[in-house]
């Protein structure tokens, strides 16, 4: 059977099967499922699939794999190494998530939420606080990602810190697998080591191994009291050593700690400009903190002895501690909006390396200074999550700079910044994954052993090399 001829039985069997609501043909009509968040590049499905149900997931990808059309799961588009872009060639079919939308089941003794994969993760924060309960996850894209694609790229955020990454946070998945197959490992277990940990190795696979159509997420009691100081210092040294200092001081309360640069205050108050500048002196750094607990710690006095001592021993220069929920909301939108600032700076290098939080401030140093010995006139902007040791190095390029140039250019800067990234033993991903912008970097870094393991685990799973081809690995086959 010829490609086209494969092509137009799969999309006749599938409207069939979905009907109109559950099957995007017309090309006009698929404007949004071209492109993600950043907006730098454009694909093009060969049509969207909208199914309602686990069931019709299944049925979906069965068609698929029976007609050897590889497909493109999608959930909230906020995704950035573009693993969730169709490819450009019209082959792909992308199956959006967006219409399995349930809370299936809250278990508040159990401390558990059992959900379809297309819940936007602001819902699922929502309805576990309706419950008096807290779904840790927090992102500046909540209000658009889907809980299937947080656990997809297996993503971190604010809280990781205190609550632990995506992968800490799920139970029990169920998947459609590349052949259309359920797997149904819907557990509510808090403990269980029956054999494999199979449900784990869909974290973090970015949509190459099946599509999560449900998951049971793990709850935390709802934090009844929480404060948040936006401090300003003098040097990143300075951001580490109180760190160190909070996760000590803080009774293990502490639930977020951001660096933000002077730079990045600057582009938030651009992008929103009802906010103004927070504190009355400008410094090269500041850290964003948050301290939070449910029961009646005072939470005021052990913050405000942290800043004080702080202050007394020259760690803080300046700071604010937010004096009302609607305050510290204030506060988190500069970091919230100061992404936005950058988005509008157009293309530019986004990365999320880490390393030991120990070695943070040396490796902030020797990067920012290789980055400008190749491009003086690039800025750089570093901010991220500091008890993570995870950092958002990003980079805009010079001004001025020819459009056919820049790609090249900011590929170089990237070159370059992994080569630091790898003396300190760093991640070249900590956050974002790999998709398709990262995939040469991490597949020159695998070692032999690594690269067969991971070759190994994509064709037990997807042996035509049909779900979400390209992304992590290349493209291994040829597609009809
Ligand atoms: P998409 O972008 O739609 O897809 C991402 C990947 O998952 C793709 O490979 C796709 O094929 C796959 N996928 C999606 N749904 C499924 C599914 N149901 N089954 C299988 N595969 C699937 N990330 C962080 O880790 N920490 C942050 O702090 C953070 N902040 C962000 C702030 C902003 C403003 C933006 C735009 C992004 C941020 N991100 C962050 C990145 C992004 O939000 C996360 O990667 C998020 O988890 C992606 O979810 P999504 O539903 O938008 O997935
Ligand atoms: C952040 C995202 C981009 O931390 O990971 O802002
Ligand atoms: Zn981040």
């Amino acid at each position: 059977m010829s490609r086209s001829t494969a092509q137009a039985d799969l999309l006749d069997a599938l409207d069939e099967r979905l009907g109109a609501r559950g099957l995007i043909r017309d090309p006009g009509s698929m404007a949004r499922y071209l492109s993600d968040w950043a907006g730098d590049r454009l694909g093009l499905p060969l049509a969207v699939a909208r199914p309602a149900s686990t069931a019709e997931v299944a049925e979906t990808v069965r068609l698929c794999h029976a007609h050897g059309v590889p497909m493109t799961p999608q959930g909230g588009h906020s995704g950035l190494v573009a693993g969730a872009l169709p490819a450009a060639d019209g082959g792909e079919l992308v199956i959006s998530l967006e219409r399995l939308d349930a809370i299936r089941q809250i278990d508040v003794v159990n401390f558990t939420m059992t959900v379809d994969a297309g819940c936007i993760l602001e819902t699922i924060k929502q309805s576990a606080a309706d419950h008096d309960c807290d779904f840790p996850l927090s992102l500046g894209a909540q209000g658009s990602c889907q809980i299937g694609g947080n656990i997809a790229t297996n993503a971190g955020g604010l809280n990781v810190l205190r609550h632990g990454m995506m992968r800490q946070l799920v139970l029990g998945l169920e998947v459609v697998l590349p052949d259309g197959r359920v797997w149904d490992g819907l557990t509510a277990l808090h403990k269980d080591n029956r054999g494999y940990a199979l449900a784990q190795l869909f974290l973090g696979s970015e949509g190459t191994l099946g599509i999560v159509t449900g998951a049971v997420l793990r709850l935390s009691p709802r934090a009844t009291q929480s404060r948040t100081a936006l401090l300003g210092l003098s040097s990143v040294d300075a951001v580490i050593a109180l760190y160190g200092r909070a996760r000590r001081e803080c009774s293990d309360l502490l639930s977020a700690f951001e660096l933000i640069p002077r730079r990045c205050l600057a582009l938030a108050m651009e992008a929103s400009p009802e906010l103004s500048d927070p504190l009355d002196t400008a410094h090269p750094w500041y850290v964003l903190m948050e301290v939070s607990a449910s029961g009646t710690l005072d939470l005021d006095r052990m913050l405000e002895q942290l800043l004080e001592r702080g202050m007394e021993d020259d760690l803080v220069c300046n700071g604010v501690l937010a004096s009302s929920e609607t305050q510290a909301a204030r506060l988190w939108q500069f970091r919230e909006s100061m992404l936005e600032g950058q988005r509008r700076r157009g293309e530019h290098l986004r990365t999320d390396i880490s390393v030991p939080i120990s070695a943070l401030s040396a490796f902030v140093a020797q990067a920012s200074l290789a980055i400008h010995e190749r491009s003086p006139d690039c800025e750089i902007i570093v901010y991220g999550h500091v008890g993570d040791g995870n950092l958002h190095v990003n980079i805009l390029p010079p001004p001025g700079l020819a459009e056919a140039q820049k790609k090249a250019h900011l590929h170089d800067l990237e070159t370059r910044l992994f080569e630091i990234v790898d003396q300190f033993g760093g991640s070249l991903s900590a956050e974002h994954g790999i998709g398709r912008t990262k995939q040469a970097a991490y597949l020159a870094r695998l070692s032999p052993v690594e690269r067969e393991l991971v070759e190994g685990i994509k064709a037990l799973f997807d042996p035509a090399g049909l779900m979400n081809p390209g992304r992590i690995l290349p493209d291994a086959s040829r597609h009809l």
